[in-house]
C-alpha cells in the first residue's frame, strides 16, 4: 500500500482547491491510500511560543502524517501571485525545530498542483513553492497539475464535470504513486 497525505492551502468551505483534492482521493490508482489532513487550527507561528511552549500539537500531528508517508500531496491556491500565507505558515511551523526537517521532509516525495479561478492554475504559487520544498530536502516530482477556472470543472456539489481534467488528474495521481513508490524515505 502506498500511502499519500495531502494538504489544501484553503481554509474556505467551498475552496476549489479542497474540491480538487476530494476528487483527487477518488481517483487514485489501486494499492494506495491517500489521507487528506487540514492546516486548520495550526496557529501563526511565533517564535517566543515555540520557546515557552514548543511544537503546538496540531503541529506535531501534521509531521507525523508527513513521516508516515511515501509522498506528500500539496494542492495550493495562489494568491497576489505567491503562496498563500496561512499555507507557507503551516508548512513554516512543520519546518520546525530545524533538527526534525531531515525526518519530516529529507527525501520526502512531494507533488504539487492546484487551482484557481482565473486563467493560470495557481502557475506562480507553485514555482514559488519549489524553493520552499527544496530548501527542506525534499524530491519534487516533475512537472505539475495546474488547473484554471476550476469553478467550472465541478459542479455546485463538487463533483468533477470536466473528464480531460480528470483524466489529467488520474495520470497526475498515477505518475506521484509511481514516483512514491520508487523513493527510499
Ligand atoms: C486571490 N486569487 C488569485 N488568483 C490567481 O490566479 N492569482 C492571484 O494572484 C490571486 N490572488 C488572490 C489574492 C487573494 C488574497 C485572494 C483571496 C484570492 C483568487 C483565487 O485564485 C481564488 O479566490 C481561489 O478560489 C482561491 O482558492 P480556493 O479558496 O477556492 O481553494
Amino acid at each position: 500500500m502506498t500511502k499519500l497525505f495531502s494538504l489544501s492551502g484553503s481554509l474556505r468551505r467551498n475552496s476549489l482547491n479542497s474540491t480538487l483534492l476530494r476528487a483527487a482521493s477518488e481517483l487514485v490508482p489501486d494499492g494506495t491510500d491517500l489521507t487528506i489532513g487540514t492546516i486548520r487550527g495550526v496557529p501563526l507561528y511565533d517564535g517566543d511560543v515555540e520557546v515557552a511552549e514548543g511544537i503546538p500539537q496540531s503541529v506535531t500531528a501534521l509531521k507525523q502524517a508527513v513521516i508516515g508517508c511515501d509522498g506528500l500531496l500539496i494542492v495550493t491556491p495562489e494568491y497576489n501571485n505567491s503562496i498563500p500565507g496561512v499555507f507557507k505558515n503551516a508548512i513554516d511551523w512543520m519546518s520546525r525545530p530545524p533538527s526534525d526537517i531531515k525526518l519530516v521532509f529529507g527525501g520526502r516525495r512531494v507533488a504539487l498542483m492546484g487551482a484557481s479561478a482565473g486563467n493560470y492554475g495557481t502557475v506562480l504559487s507553485q514555482s514559488a513553492w519549489l524553493p520552499v520544498f527544496r530548501t527542506l530536502g525534499a524530491e519534487l516530482l516533475p512537472g505539475r497539475l495546474l488547473v484554471p477556472r476550476a469553478q467550472d470543472a465541478f459542479d455546485d456539489g463538487g463533483t468533477l464535470i470536466d473528464e480531460k481534467l480528470r483524466g489529467q488528474l488520474k495520470t497526475f495521481l498515477e505518475r506521484f504513486v509511481a514516483f512514491a513508490r520508487s523513493g527510499t524515505t
